[in-house]
């Protein structure tokens, strides 16, 4: 793949990098992404995303959203980080140890699998699929992947535990997403990776970025033509971020 001289350079020589990772980061270590319509294979061509993903979902039937999330737990429990996860904590590793540039990494994901390649800190925008909170006192509860089929009752209060994911209609964790906006609003480059730049307010970090004068690339096999985008390199985050880093 040809990556323009200009895009390595304006990497090298920028100052403060925000990274906004989507699903088809982790989509080369088999995780289905949501959307992907090419391979028909998206979750939500297959979930009803209001029925699974949402806090009425929830409400109106705890019990199959629950067992929703504890199947998606089992399918995930064993994958792995791929050559994406792997180059990005490079990248944050390396200029932390010698002050060139400050990497922000945002993910939209809830697959843990940025920490797994030894990302940190990592910004969780949508929550993590490993935590569990209680959803009447916020009590965290660690998820497990043993097929718990009833909704686990709060050790603290008697609620309902639900898995610590953003669900549709839901606010972000404000902290997270003071994060992001602070990122996106103070970078110089913003690399917006593997996301369908569909779901907000995530997907508009790029144009809030672009805002303060930062240039944009969007790393991504099918382009989403956003006119923020700036630099397009059409290909796998799993190709392109190695040979990037
Ligand atoms: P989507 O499924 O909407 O988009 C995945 C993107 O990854 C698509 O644009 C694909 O073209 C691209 N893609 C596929 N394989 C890739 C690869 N190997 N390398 C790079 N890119 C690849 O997923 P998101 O944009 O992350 O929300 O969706 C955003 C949010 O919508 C998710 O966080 C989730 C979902 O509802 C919550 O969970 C709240």
């Amino acid at each position: 793949m040809d990556i323009e001289q200009e895009v390595l350079d304006r990497i090298k020589n920028a100052k403060r990098v925000c990274i906004l990772t989507g699903a088809g980061v982790s989509a080369e270590s088999g995780i289905a992404t949501f959307r992907d319509a090419q391979e028909g294979k998206g979750l939500w061509s297959q979930y009803d995303p209001q029925q699974l993903a949402s806090i009425d979902g929830f409400l109106k039937d705890p019990q199959t959203v629950w067992q929703w999330y504890q199947w998606r737990r089992d399918v995930n429990k064993d994958k792995q980080p791929n050559p994406a996860h792997l180059a990005i904590a490079q990248w944050q590793k390396h200029t932390q140890q010698n002050g060139t540039q400050l990497v922000s990494l945002i993910t939209q994901n809830v697959d843990g699998l940025h920490q797994k390649a030894g990302s940190y800190p990592v910004t969780e925008l949508h929550g993590n699929i490993w935590r569990n909170h209680c959803l009447q006192c916020n009590q965290v509860h660690q998820a497990s992947v043993e097929a718990i089929e009833q909704v686990p009752e709060c050790q603290h209060c008697g609620g309902q535990v639900r898995p610590s994911v953003v669900w549709f209609g839901e606010a972000l964790p404000k902290q997270a997403w003071r994060e992001a906006e602070s990122a996106a609003y103070s970078c110089d480059l913003f690399l917006s990776v593997g996301t369908s730049s569909q779901v907000y307010p995530a997907a508009g970090l790029a144009a809030l970025a672009k805002s303060q004068g930062a240039k944009v690339i969007e790393i991504n096999p099918e382009p989403t033509n956003s006119s923020v985008v700036d630099y397009q390199i059409t290909g796998k985050a799993g190709e392109v971020i190695p040979a990037l880093i």
